[in-house]
């Protein structure tokens, strides 16, 4: 068997805890009552052969090779599906089950193709192990009679093949797709010697409904299913188990190694976020960490007109750091700073954030976060006292209600989608509140009792509106209330929410949802036992984000739905570590820990500990740092793994400040818009080479460990260590080890966090410390984190960005399933063959009135600027909403949204535009533009 496979017990675990004694083949033996006999020999050390069974599949008992004997019944049961009884005496090895096994599998090889040896599963396929198993030496009914061995290979997806050839036809595949993934793209069409796997209506994968997952690729126990990478690469050798690179799910992989070359990403079944399920990006787009764009060598250039210049490591860091000196010696100490990259590990992040407070000597550090989350730290932190979700994902398997907010889980989040889709077919119920009819609405075996299609920016009054439902029909949880809550605040909140004009009638006017629909939303989410909140970033990038965030807060309190499993208010992160590189101190006003930088004691400890003055006065927060860039204040900028000039709001203004800039230092893996405006390039490392830790949305913290040495011949932190180093800091870390050991004496949730620890345990949510050794999966259980549970008045103000005769549409954005924010990872890789381009969604009555046709070329304009995309007419956004995704540099999404933002945390209003749509006659200004940089940029490549 190869060395990679793990360990697969044939069918799930039984829940009961009731144990039963048994006997396996004249040995006694003790086991979970509820077990299937074959999982209880499994456990017991005795291996049944099976092949239709697998242990996170329901069992199926199709393929009769498990068949065992039991002392007292007649016949041959299938031990998948038979549980054990007490007093069982079971034989799983005699003659004549010997000879059933041989005659199951002679008929499977008699319609086989016996090319074994050159076959790419060979070593790792189960019927192989199986035919051994079982001693078959002899197929008795030739190969000549009626088979399959001439079906046709689909190697339609561009990550694995199907040859139907080798397909026993076991089902597996299809359980997969339908109880892992919930997809339900496979069927098994015929009766009989006919019967076959079909994806879809009987496409070709790629044209069917699948969605690239995996699942039944894993679950395949023959080459039938094969990963692409494998045929062209052979069967690993070893593996290293880590952590996806894409989102805030944060699932774990196996690295599957053919000496230091990865030939495949397999899903680990002991991973705490995934328990061996995956999306498309992180199974198998990893190719980008060897794409010829990469950069491997630092370069520099004194202006951004001229050619980049390779140099030595050496160079690169006594120039930067030469650079960013003469600037602080002639505009001031606070004239540079850094931004942390929610890509890197926590050691990185923590790393550049100590360099800014402890080098640079200021704290004009801030995160990608800003643009995203920042709202869930300020709303969560003010209402119950952490600035984190408060459950693990499995806690949405006790939900009866799951109320999901301006998050596209099966596009955004897919893993953890799988898992909410799981508990929906199960029979909780679900209310989507978003603009658009994302897949949740209505997909198979699952439809949302309500979907509130509100108006872009109109979130806050319908919050309000649901909570007035709750309260004014008795709908609260007084004891839970008056147990936990702070009642002053609740009182006021209260008064609040009854207003008259949070009644839903009224903001059914605001927000274009039916005032019964709001109601009987309420009812659902108030009356239920368990309820539960997931949301993502439809609700944080807002001018009222943190306001909303409080709202569910709120909410979720008043019917008292936070502190035990199947409840809570729960962000969806948006990259692999959000969370992470929020709780390392990225923000200019928090230290590690969210504790705040003017706290003198607190300041104290780092200060006692880095042997250092910190500077007690909040530094800039990133749209801060463009301002005064442009002001002229701000002229230097350390940005690690972020291209703020794609991703951030009105592209214009921020090219406006990075062209104002005098030293730009740009570390990633691939130049991009960013670069563009850069002095210093220095290459990172992708997700294989680095060691360290990522955080999830459930407050996981996984294990990122390397699989090579750093492509570029330097350890990030290493690199910003250097710098520290040449600045005149003495950072002077052995290892990444000897970071995250640090973090944990200075950071109260992280105390008891060590590799050491997560290399025994597997993964911890904190806070993971003397109070809680092995972590807290749920938070606020007894209690609020911050004391009582604080009601905060949630008032609607709408945002300035308004629709007009001029720009009478509302654009809102997202992601898609197969890319991944700008798109500098899955654009390098296969998953380009679903996505060509950003499109834009409109409804076909606005496109209608417009003359726009689907797969016309529109412009899209608004106060910002304008851009050209393609028009994809479809019924999913409502009329008067156009959406678009932002992935593209080209696109240039961004070149339109605007410079409002949330009032608390300063996070752009990406979601709200007010646009123009009009049949396009030209490539736009901004999009000329991007195509002469982008030939510059070539030019100056070459020359390089
Ligand atoms: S494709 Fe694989 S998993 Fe599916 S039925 Fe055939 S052998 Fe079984
Ligand atoms: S890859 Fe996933 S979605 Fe596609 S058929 Fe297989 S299990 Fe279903
Ligand atoms: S769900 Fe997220 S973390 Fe998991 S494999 Fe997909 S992208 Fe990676
Ligand atoms: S493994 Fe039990 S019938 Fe197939």
């Amino acid at each position: 068997m190869n060395p990679t496979r793990e360990t697969d017990l044939g069918t799930p675990a039984s829940t009961q805890h009731e144990t039963v004694r048994i006997e396996i083949d004249g040995l006694p033996t003790t086991v979970r009552a509820g077990s299937t006999i074959l999982r209880a020999a499994r456990e017991s050390g005795v291996d049944i052969p099976k092949l239709c069974a697998t242990d996170n599949l329901k069992p199926f008992g199709s393929c009769r090779l498990c068949l065992v004997e039991i002392e007292g019944r007649k016949g041959y049961p299938a031990s998948c599906t038979t549980p054990v009884e007490a007093g069982m005496k079971i034989r799983t090895q005699t003659d004549a089950l010997a000879k059933l096994r041989r005659n199951v599998m002679e008929l499977y090889i008699s319609d086989h193709p016996l090319d074994c040896l050159t076959c790419s599963a060979n070593g790792d396929c189960e019927l192989q192990d199986m035919a051994g198993a079982v001693g078959l030496r002899d197929v008795r009914y030739g190969f000549d009679g009626d088979n399959h061995l001439d079906a046709g290979i689909d190697s339609s997806n561009p990550y694995f093949s199907f040859d139907p050839s080798k397909c026993i036809v076991c089902s597996r595949c299809v359980r997969a797709c339908d109880e892992v993934q919930g997809t339900f793209a496979l069927t098994i069409e015929g009766r009989g010697f006919a019967s076959k796997v079909s994806a879809s209506l009987n496409e070709q994968f790629i044209d069917s409904e699948c969605v690239s997952c995996g699942a039944c690729v894993q679950a395949c126990p023959t080459a039938t299913l094969m990963d692409k990478s494998i045929i062209d690469n052979g069967q690993p050798d070893h593996s290293v188990v880590t952590t996806c690179a894409y989102c805030g799910v944060g699932c774990s992989f196996k690295a599957d190694m053919k000496g230091d070359q990865v030939v495949r990403m397999t899903p680990y079944k002991d991973g705490g976020a995934n328990q061996g399920h995956s999306c498309v990006k992180g199974r198998f787009a990893w190719g980008y960490a060897s794409h010829k764009e990469r950069v491997l060598e630092p370069m520099i250039r004194d202006s951004v007109d001229e050619p980049w210049r390779i140099v030595g490591w050496d160079e690169a860091i006594s120039h930067t750091a030469k650079k960013f000196k003469d600037i602080q010696k002639q505009y001031g100490r606070k004239s540079i700073g850094g931004i942390t990259s929610s890509r890197c590990t926590n050691e990185e992040v923590y790393a550049v954030q100590k360099l800014v407070r402890a080098a640079f000597g200021n704290n004009n550090v801030d995160t990608c976060a800003r643009v995203c989350h920042s709202p869930t730290g300020y709303g969560l932190k003010q209402t119950l006292g952490t600035s984190a979700g408060t459950q693990p994902f499995e806690s949405v398997m006790d939900a009866d209600v799951i109320m999901v907010i301006g998050a596209n889980p099966t596009d955004g989040h897919p893993v953890f989608a799988s898992q909410m889709k799981r508990r929906l077919r199960e029979g909780a119920m679900l209310i989507v509140v978003d603009p658009r009819k994302i897949d949740l609405v209505r997909s198979p075996h699952i439809k949302a009792e309500y979907h509130l299609p509100l108006l872009p920016g109109t979130n806050v009054p319908v919050i309000n509106a649901l909570a007035h439902v709750a309260v004014s029909e008795g709908l609260v949880d007084e004891e839970y209330i008056s147990e936990r809550c702070d009642v002053d605040s609740f009182a006021a909140w209260k008064a609040c929410v009854l207003r008259p004009e949070n009644s839903p009638e009224a903001v059914s006017k605001i927000s274009g949802v039916p005032a019964e629909d709001i109601r009987g939303a309420a009812r659902l989410y108030a009356g239920a036992d368990r309820s539960a909140i997931y949301y993502g970033l439809g609700v944080t990038e807002h001018s009222q984000g943190s306001t909303m965030v409080m709202g569910m807060a709120n909410l979720a309190m008043a019917t008292g739905n936070i502190g035990f499993s199947g409840t809570g208010v729960n962000p969806l992160r948006g990259q692999n570590n959000v969370q992470g590189s929020c709780d390392m101190g990225s923000f200019p006003h928090e230290l590690p820990g969210y504790r705040p930088i003017q706290d003198d004691e607190i300041r104290g400890s780092f200060e006692k500990l880095w042997g250092v003055e910190i500077d007690a006065e909040p530094g800039f927060r990133i749209p801060n740092m463009f301002d005064a860039a442009i002001a002229g204040e701000y002229k230097g900028m350390y940005i690690q793994g972020e291209d703020i000039a794609q991703s951030d709001p009105n592209t214009q203004h921020v090219e406006a400040a990075l062209s104002k800039m005098e030293c730009v230092v740009v570390q990633d893996l691939f130049l991009n818009e960013t670069s563009k405006f850069a002095h210093v390039f220095l290459p990172g490392t992708s997700f294989l080479e680095k060691n360290g830790t990522f955080i999830n949305a459930e407050r996981r913290i996984n294990r990122v460990r390397p699989v090579m040495k750093p492509r570029q011949g330097k350890a990030e932190w290493l690199i910003t260590q250097e710098l520290a180093q040449a600045l005149g800091y003495p950072m002077n870390y052995g290892m990444e080890a000897e970071i995250m050991d640090e973090i944990a004496i200075l950071t109260p949730t992280f105390n008891g966090v060590s590799f050491e620890f997560l290399d025994r345990v597997g993964s911890v949510q904190w806070p993971c410390n003397d109070n809680a050794p092995m972590g807290t999966p749920i938070m606020h259980v007894d209690h609020f984190v911050r004391g009582k549970g604080l009601f905060i008045e949630t008032d609607y103000v709408p945002t300035e960005e308004r629709t007009n005769r001029k720009f009478p549409l509302l654009l809102t954005t997202g992601r898609t399933l197969t890319q991944y924010n700008v798109g500098a990872q899955t654009r390098r890789t296969d998953n380009v063959v679903w996505y060509k381009e950003d499109l834009l969604e409109i409804h076909p009555h606005d496109a209608e009135t417009r003359g726009i046709r689907n797969g016309d070329r529109v412009s899209l304009s608004s106060r910002k600027g304008d851009i050209t995309l393609e028009a994809k007419v479809t019924e999913r956004v409502q009329p008067g909403v156009v959406y678009t995704t932002f992935h593209d540099p080209e696109t240039g999404a961004n070149v339109v949204t605007t410079e409002y933002s949330d009032w608390a945390t300063s996070c752009p209003e990406y979601k709200v535009t007010a646009v123009q749509v009009a049949p396009a006659v030209h490539r736009s200004k901004w999009q000329k533009g991007f195509e002469r940089r982008a030939k510059e940029q070539g030019k100056i490549l070459e020359t390089s």
